[in-house]
């Protein structure tokens, strides 16, 4: 049900800005107990050598701006290009504290023909907050925002 709302909230609109936007905010009203959900999109660094995770639309707190591939929970799931389920942050090696309100985190890398174009990733202040269920269910949502949005 939730994937044919975001369809449905995407439909006639491919903006990058407009349907990242669209969904964070989508995402953060409609699931229970949150406290951050948005996107990380993947940028050059600012020296210009490889590239990075850069916040992008999002629905919370204030947030880390630049997050390195392979560092935290976003930089992971970029650099493993895949779903990272983070029943306890504080036990991830290397999580990144934005909000201290964080106890659980989902992060589901954005890959369309292979690229990695960032991550969404959704924070709860409830430990174990996200089941095998959410996950699948939030990589479906995640497939139908990639799906409608073009990254040009
Ligand atoms: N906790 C994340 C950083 C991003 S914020 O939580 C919004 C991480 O370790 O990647």
């Amino acid at each position: 049900m939730l994937t044919r709302q975001v369809e449905s909230i995407l439909e006639g609109e491919r903006d990058l800005v407009a349907n990242a936007s669209q969904f964070s905010a989508f995402i953060y009203d409609t699931i229970a107990e949150l406290n951050w959900a948005g996107f990380y999109l993947t940028r050059p660094t600012r020296n210009g050598e490889g590239q990075e995770l850069l916040v992008g639309p999002f629905q919370g707190k204030v947030a880390c701006a630049r997050i390195p591939f392979g560092k935290g929970v976003c930089g992971a799931a970029a650099a493993e290009r895949r779903t990272m389920l983070v029943p306890d942050v504080h036990a991830f090696p290397g999580h990144i504290a934005c909000d201290s309100a964080s106890n659980a985190e989902i992060v589901i890398p954005l890959i369309k023909d292979g690229v990695v174009l960032g991550v969404f990733d959704i924070d709860s202040p409830v430990l174990n907050r996200f089941s095998e269920e959410d996950r699948a269910g939030l990589e479906s949502l995640v497939a139908a925002f990639l799906a409608g949005t073009d990254f040009v």
